[in-house]
C-alpha cells in the first residue's frame, strides 16, 4: 500500500520529538557505504541540532544479531538508516514501538503496512533511482526542522554514491532532482555538463583519464602511459608552473580537444557510446577548497565509500558532519589506500582466469581469499562496468566472517534481463537460511559456507530462468 510521504514524515517527527522532549537516548545505526554514512550523518546532525541525546554507529549489514544487540543496549530508541529491510517483524518483537527505519531498499510486502518503516517504495518512490537513504534522511531531517535544508548537499553526495544519477547525461530524477535543486538554490552545489573524469578536482590529467573506468576505454583505462601520450598529442598544456593540471581546470576549448583525441583513439571501438558516457552532469561544491577531494560530488562519495569499506567509517561521518580539520588528511590517505587495493584486486581477478565462469547471461566471479567482504560491492560494480561484460549479470562471491560467503550481484550497462536481483538474492538466501536483498540492479546476499553449492545451483537455475521472465524457483 502506498502511504502518503507527508503523513509518514509527520509521524517520524512526532515520534522523534517525543523522544527528545522526554530526554530518551536515541541510537542511530547505519550502513557503512556512502549512502549509509551520509544518511546516518544527516539524521544524526539533525538530531544534535534538535538537542537530542544520540549516538551513531555503522554496521556492515543488518541481521538478527544486530537486533539482539539493540535489546541489551541501554539506549531507548533506535533509528536505522540504509539498513533494516525485511526485519520489521523482528524489530517489533524485540523493541516494541521504539524504532524507525529510513531506507530505500526494496522490502517484502508484509512491511508495506508498518508505519515505523519510512521506506521509499512504501511511499510511492523508486528507491533505486529517485531517492536513496541519504535523501530519505534529508526529508526526515526537514520534517524535524526546515533549517536543515543545508543538509541537502550531503544528500546529493549520497545519491551520487548510490549511482542514482541515472537520468539523461547522468542527471538526477524524482526526489533526487528536487533535493539537488534545493542545494543549488542555496549556493551549496553547482551543476554543469562536463567531462566525467575520475578525480576531477585532484588528479593530474593523465591519471584522471587512466583511472576513469566508466566508460571503460580499452587501451586507455588503467594505462597511464597511453593516456599521457594521447593528452600530449591533443595539444593541451598538461602542467602549469611545474604542477600537473586537473580536469576541473580545463577550459571549454581544451575539453573539446581532449574529447576529439579520445574519439579518434576509440574510433571503431564503440566511440559514440564512450563519448555519450564520458560527458554528463557534474556536481561541484563551491565552498570546498579548489583541488580538494570534497569539491567534486562523485569524488566525495568515493572517499566516503572508501572510509566505510576499510573500516574507517568515523572519518567519513566526521567529514559529512562538517569536520574539515586533521580528519581531512586521514580521509585522503584512506582514499589513496582504497584505490591501491581496488587495482590490486582487479589485477588478481583478471589474471587468475579460473576464478571466472561465464555464460551468455551471467559472469560468476570467485573472489575468495582476494576480495575482502566489505569490498565485494565496489569490485562487482567495477566488473559490471567493463565493456566486455555489457548486457550481463555479474555475481561476485567472497568469504565473509564466521564461515559465511558473501555475494554481490550487479546488472551491467544495458543489461536487458527481467531479473530483479533483489528478489533473486532475497528469495535465494532465505531458502538456504541466509539473508539477501537490495535493488533491481544491485543486490547482495550472505549464506553459510555449507550451503554454497546449493546456492550456486539456485543461482544457475534462476539467473537463466528469470532472465526469461519467470519467477524464482
Ligand atoms: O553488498 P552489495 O553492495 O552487493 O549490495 C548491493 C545493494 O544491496 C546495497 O544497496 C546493499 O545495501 C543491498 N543489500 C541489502 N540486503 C542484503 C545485502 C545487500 O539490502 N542482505
Amino acid at each position: 500500500m502506498t502511504k502518503s510521504l507527508d503523513e509518514s514524515l509527520s509521524y517520524f517527527k512526532d515520534k522523534v520529538s517525543d523522544c527528545i522532549r522526554s530526554q530518551k537516548s536515541i541510537f542511530v545505526t547505519t550502513h557503512l557505504d556512502c549512502d549509509g554514512l551520509t544518511s546516518g550523518s544527516i539524521i544524526t546532525k539533525a538530531l544534535i541540532r534538535a538537542g537530542a541525546k544520540c549516538t551513531v554507529r555503522t554496521s556492515k549489514e543488518f541481521s538478527k544479531n544486530v537486533v539482539e544487540s539493540f535489546k541489551t543496549d541501554s539506549r531507548d530508541f533506535h533509528i536505522i538508516t540504509d539498513l533494516g529491510g525485511g526485519f520489521a517483524n523482528t524489530l517489533d518483537e524485540s523493541l516494541g514501538d521504539n524504532w524507525m527505519v529510513l531506507d530505500h531498499h526494496q522490502i517484502p510486502d508484509e512491511e508495506l503496512d508498518n508505519q515505523n518503516v519510512i521506506n521509499a517504495w512504501r511511499l510511492g518512490m523508486d528507491g533505486g533511482t529517485e531517492i536513496c537513504a541519504g535523501g530519505m534522511a534529508y526529508l526526515a531531517s526537514m520534517a524535524l526542522d526546515e533549517k536543515n535544508s543545508d543538509l541537502s548537499a550531503i544528500a546529493v553526495v549520497s545519491a551520487l554514491g548510490d549511482r542514482q544519477d541515472q537520468g539523461e547525461k547522468k542527471s538526477f530524477v524524482g526526489k533526487n532532482f528536487e533535493i539537488a535543486r534545493i542545494a543549488k538554490e542555496q549556493g551549496l552545489v553547482e551543476i554543469d555538463l562536463d567531462l566525467l573524469l575520475v578525480g576531477r578536482e585532484t588528479r593530474p590529467l593523465p591519471d584522471a583519464l587512466a583511472f576513469t573506468s566508466q566508460p571503460f576505454i580499452e587501451g586507455l583505462t588503467w594505462n597511464r602511459d597511453t593516456c599521457l601520450s594521447l593528452l600530449n598529442s591533443s595539444g593541451i598544456q598538461l602542467k602549469e608552473e611545474g604542477r600537473w593540471r586537473v580536469p576541473a581546470e580545463l577550459n571549454e576549448e581544451e575539453k573539446r580537444q581532449v574529447i576529439e583525441s579520445i574519439t579518434k583513439f576509440a574510433s571503431g571501438k564503440n566511440a559514440t557510446e564512450i563519448m555519450s558516457e564520458l560527458i554528463g552532469y557534474t556536481y561541484t561544491f563551491p565552498r570546498e577548497d579548489r583541488r580538494s577531494f570534497l569539491r567534486d560530488g562523485r569524488e566525495f562519495s568515493t572517499m566516503l565509500n572508501s572510509c566505510g569499506r576499510i573500516n574507517r567509517s568515523g572519518v567519513g561521518m566526521a567529514v559529512c558532519m562538517g569536520d574539515r580539520n586533521k580528519i581531512l588528511q586521514e580521509a585522503e590517505t584512506i582514499l589513496t589506500d582504497y584505490r591501491k587495493m581496488i587495482r590490486e584486486y582487479m589485477k588478481i581477478l583478471s589474471n587468475e582466469r579460473w576464478r571466472i565462469s561465464e555464460s551468455e547471461t551471467c559472469v560468476m566471479v570467485n573472489g575468495e581469499d582476494v576480495v575482502p567482504e566489505t569490498m565485494t560491492g565496489t569490485i562487482s560494480s567495477l566488473i559490471a562496468g567493463s565493456p566486455k561484460n555489457t548486457g550481463k549479470i555479474i555475481i561476485l562471491r567472497t568469504k565473509g566472517e564466521q564461515g559465511t560467503i558473501k555475494f554481490s550481484s550487479r546488472k551491467s550497462f544495458s543489461c536487458k534481463s527481467d531479473i530483479n536481483l533483489s528478489e533473486l538474492m532475497r528469495t535465494g538466501a532465505a531458502k538456504f537460511d541466509g539473508v539477501g536483498g537490495g535493488h533491481d540492479a544491485a543486490a547482495g546476499a550472505k549464506i553459510t559456507k555449507d550451503k554454497l553449492d546449493e546456492f550456486l545451483n539456485y543461482l544457475e537455475v534462476n539467473v537463466i530462468n528469470m532472465s526469461n521472465g519467470n519467477k524464482s524457483q
